[in-house]
């Protein structure tokens, strides 16, 4: 891999930046790891405000799975997110609304966010909602949504935020899993123009589950009551119910002055779903205080965070990148925060940069699949925005490869820009390897080096085998720490961090099986990674996404990466099949952007790619064109349908749930594309 050390040519980041440079970088790391307690000590007092201060930094150890952080401590999620800059600077802008529409577009200030959350806060209580009690908020990424996640922790509630485009079966299995007897929702939302009725799908969702008592409707899209229905004993409308809190309503004195939960630091603050490689979506469950200190601290970090700063992540508040770096970190370092409720195609392919020029964004986030989305319009769609107010930008979500990081480097950081690819997932609660602007050498391809308190180890089975899914399935405890660079491994943290998610709701056996008995002392990222000669991380992508064709290893990613060079492909997948010689062949799936092509051509051409970047040993068995992957709502390919397609099982019926697929009729699609070949 090329190292891309090219500071002298980025803008001035040294002055104001919070660490300064590589030897302080190196140096609080050190002490990060070597000696945790005083790092997170002071990073605690700088971080956060504490209703009690803590006696105990950190107990527990990952053996034992019953890791805690500041257990004795005591703070409030509304003082630190809301109150402290309200009182500093109430009128200056907390959020940006960028609705789906962008004349709706809109912003909030501090002093609007405190008396939003406040009077949504009072509501729950007027409901009986108390500390402890789940909460679900299914909603677009809007203002609204904040007041909701932050009225939750204001009454002491957890919040599960279920993503705005899961089905109603999808909602359903959440709510029956979290016994989450209020909701908070809309009664339409708009996607690229077009109307969602997230009303209805909860009415579907909800349907015969008794314990749902309140579902609390804000009108996001007015003067449709025609469009859905309301329960005159189990719905209401928020904005009605709201004015009675306010003057001179109903309720005016109910709780008028309530004050917000003091939390422990270690009692819940939220949970999300997330998929695991088997099983029901499982519900993972992040803290107050250590979530929150490590939220904050690698937010400023990773992008450089000032005083003044307009930052922009693209996200969903559905995923865990919403709730830390949409919501939490950006709230508790007071930062301007973006709430993206559209597409980067809507109404025009030149969104994003309207965005960035319109407001002044000084950061920028998004994931890969978004960048080679709009990659495949070219440049010209750029040509009239000066994006210059931009310092970072980021990338999140899967391997950025190499042609995409030098589009977006390029032509959005216009080769000025840190890119910071952050590798992290929705248990670490926050990002574990990437850049430090003004302080790390970029590599193209590589999420670079640890953050503060992350331990990164790879591992291999004990004999120095290179199989190493062998020794996760079958040996589990035989393993060796790869002490030397240059080698490949299953990814590892040894120990903890304040932001590792605690536990699975309602199943921590489960827990403890996924991510820390496999291993013990470690936790299981599901990721393989090369550490480079200096030291420097490669995410190779899922442990159960490596191939092994005829005793030589291949990431997906690798593949996918190379693939996707070839100027007429979109979008590619690589899976593994069976193969009698080899062990496993490589199956390609792809998409192309010119469909007028001979198909053969193109398929030789891929071929020959593949082997010139990689290997003779990597020459695809069959290529598939398709018109579009089965993807998950996040924009993740789901590999489990292609894989079970390439054993030749074309039973759909037994693909398992496909109800949280983007686009569902890819599948019969790719089955009968598939049929043909045999
Ligand atoms: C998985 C976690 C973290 C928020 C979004 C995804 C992959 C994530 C990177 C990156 C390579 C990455 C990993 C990880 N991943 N970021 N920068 N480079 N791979 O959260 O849904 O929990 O997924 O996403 O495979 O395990 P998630």
């Amino acid at each position: 891999m090329t190292s891309f050390d090219c500071k002298n040519k980025f803008k001035p980041l040294t002055e104001g930046t919070y660490i300064k440079n590589a030897e302080e970088y190196k140096r609080l790391y050190k002490q990060s790891i070597e000696d945790p307690n005083a790092f997170w000590y002071e990073k605690a007092q700088e971080f956060l405000t504490w209703d009690k201060s803590f006696t105990t930094i950190s107990s527990g150890t990952l053996k034992q799975g019953n890791v805690k952080y500041f257990e004795d401590g005591y703070l409030n999620v509304y003082q630190n997110c809301v109150l402290r800059h309200k009182e500093k600077k109430p009128n200056d802008v907390a959020l940006i609304y960028e609705a789906d529409d962008p004349e709706d577009a809109r912003t909030i200030t501090w002093l609007e966010l405190s008396e939003q959350v406040q009077l949504y806060a009072r509501v729950l209580k007027h409901l009986g909602v108390k500390k402890g009690d789940v909460v679900t908020i299914y909603m677009s990424t809007s203002p609204e949504a904040v007041y909701a996640m932050l009225a939750c922790s204001y009454v002491g509630a957890i919040h599960s935020v279920i993503f705005g485009g899961f089905s109603s079966a999808a909602v359903r299995a959440r709510v029956l899993d979290s016994k989450s007897e209020v909701i908070f929702t809309q009664n339409l939302t708009k996607r690229r123009g077009k109307l969602v009725p997230m009303k209805t799908t909860i009415d579907q969702a909800v349907e015969g589950i008794d314990f749902v008592r309140s579902v609390l409707v804000d009108e996001h899209v007015c003067n449709l009551k025609d469009q859905y229905e309301m329960r005159s004993n189990r719905d209401i409308y928020l904005k009605h119910f709201v004015s009675e809190f306010q003057k001179g309503g109903k309720y005016e004195n109910e709780n008028a002055d309530m004050q917000p939960m003091s939390m422990n630091a270690e009692d819940p603050l939220f949970l999300l779903y997330t998929s695991g490689s088997t099983g029901k979506p499982k519900a993972l469950i992040h803290t107050t205080g250590g979530y929150l200190l490590n939220a904050a601290l690698t937010h400023k970090t990773v992008f450089d965070i000032r005083e003044g700063d307009r930052y922009g992540c693209m996200a969903d508040l559905g995923w865990i990148t919403g709730h830390t770096y949409i919501v939490y970190a950006p709230l508790i370092n007071g930062t301007t925060t973006v709430l993206f409720e559209s597409t980067p195609d809507y109404p025009s392919i030149t969104r994003y940069w309207d965005v960035i020029d319109k407001w002044g964004l000084t950061q920028f986030y998004t994931s890969p699949t978004a960048v080679r989305f709009v990659m495949t319009y070219g440049t010209e769609p750029l040509e009239k925005f000066s994006l210059k107010s931009l310092r970072v930008i980021g990338s999140v979500g899967e391997p950025i490869g190499v042609e995409a990081w030098n589009w977006y480097f390029k032509n959005v950081g216009k080769s000025k820009c840190y890119l910071v690819d952050t590798y992290w997932m929705t248990e670490s609660g926050a990002i574990m390897i990437s850049a430090i602007p003004g302080v790390t050498t970029l590599k193209r391809g590589s999420a670079t080096l640890p953050l503060f308190g992350i331990n990164p180890q790879l591992l291999v089975k004990n004999g120095g085998s290179k199989n190493i899914e062998m020794s996760m399935q079958k040996k589990k405890k035989q393993f060796l720490e790869i002490a030397e660079n240059s080698q490949s491994g299953i990814l590892t943290i040894k120990g903890h961090w304040p932001s590792i998610t605690r536990t699975i709701l309602g199943n921590h056996k489960r827990y403890l099986d996924t991510y820390l008995n496999p291993y013990p002392g470690y936790f299981l990222t599901g990721d393989s990674a090369y550490r480079d000669m200096d030291g420097f991380y490669f995410i190779k992508g899922r442990i159960d996404d490596v191939l092994n064709v005829s005793a030589h290893r291949f990431g997906t990613s690798e593949l996918e990466s190379a693939l996707t060079l070839h100027p007429n492909t979109i979008e590619v997948a690589v899976v593994g099949m069976p193969h009698k010689i080899k062990g496993e062949a490589i199956f390609v799936f792809c998409v192309l952007k010119n469909k007028q092509v001979e198909e053969n051509k193109i398929k030789n051409e891929l071929k020959l790619l593949l082997q010139k970047t990689i290997s003779k040993v990597a020459t695809p068995e069959h290529i598939v064109v398709v018109e579009s992957l089965p993807k998950t709502r996040s924009g993740k390919i789901m590999r489990r349908i292609l894989k079970k397609i390439v054993t030749k099982n074309y039973e759909i019926s037994t693909y398992g749930d496909l109800s949280t697929l983007l686009n569902p009729d890819s599948v019969k699609q790719i089955v009968s594309n598939v049929k043909k070949l045999f």
